[in-house]
């Protein structure tokens, strides 16, 4: 009986440590979840101008949801990166239930610890200080041309080249924004 109520508590103590984990460790690295509408998903994408040639990479990536619209609509490659374990296992289940496993690639890790170089397209919805910390892996990293569309927040110095302030989305385009 005993061993019984014990696996139980392990199993509850483990389960507390996995979703205190999966709160604490984004609110530290850069942002808290919180998804974008279908909606704005949508206008990111427009404002970006995709087409199916492109590969966009959402930096904190959530439950996938903007990786999963860039290939499910435009046909484009898709890379999401995403910190939270169990956001990660929810947007993997999501692009095999999709069926769009040759096209999106989800990835475990610290936006700030991986190669972003091939993006074409750079999607964000995170914190005004995150992005700004963001500033020089982007002009480090990505390609003249490359287009960075971020929700809500924007970066200082940079001037974008399309806003949509009702909407508050906004379009930097590397090397003309920058
Ligand atoms: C506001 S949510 C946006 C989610 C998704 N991009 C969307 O638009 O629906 C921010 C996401 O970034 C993730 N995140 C924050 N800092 C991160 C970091 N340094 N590396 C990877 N992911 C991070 C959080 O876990 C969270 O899921």
């Amino acid at each position: 009986m005993s061993v019984g109520i014990d696996l139980v508590l392990s199993i509850i103590v483990i389960l507390i440590v996995i979703v205190a984990v999966s709160i604490i460790w984004p609110l530290l690295l850069g942002a808290a979840w919180s998804p974008t509408s279908v909606r704005i998903v949508d206008r990111m994408l427009e404002m970006a101008e995709i087409v199916s040639g492109d590969i966009v990479y959402d930096l904190g990536s959530g439950d996938g949801r903007i990786v999963v619209e860039a290939a499910r609509k435009y046909q484009a490659k898709g890379v999401g990166i995403e910190v939270d374990p169990l956001r990660v296992i929810w947007s993997i289940i999501n692009v095999y239930i999709m069926r769009l496993n040759g096209s999106v690639r989800i990835l475990w890790g610290n936006i700030f610890h991986q190669d972003i170089s091939d993006a074409t397209i750079v999607t964000l919805f995170l914190w005004q200080r995150t992005n700004q910390k963001l500033k020089k892996k982007l002009l480090s990293e990505l390609k003249p041309g490359t287009r960075v569309v971020s929700y809500i927040w924007t970066f200082d110095d940079w001037i974008p080249v399309s806003a949509d302030e009702y909407n508050r989305v906004y379009l930097y385009i590397i090397g003309e924004s920058t």
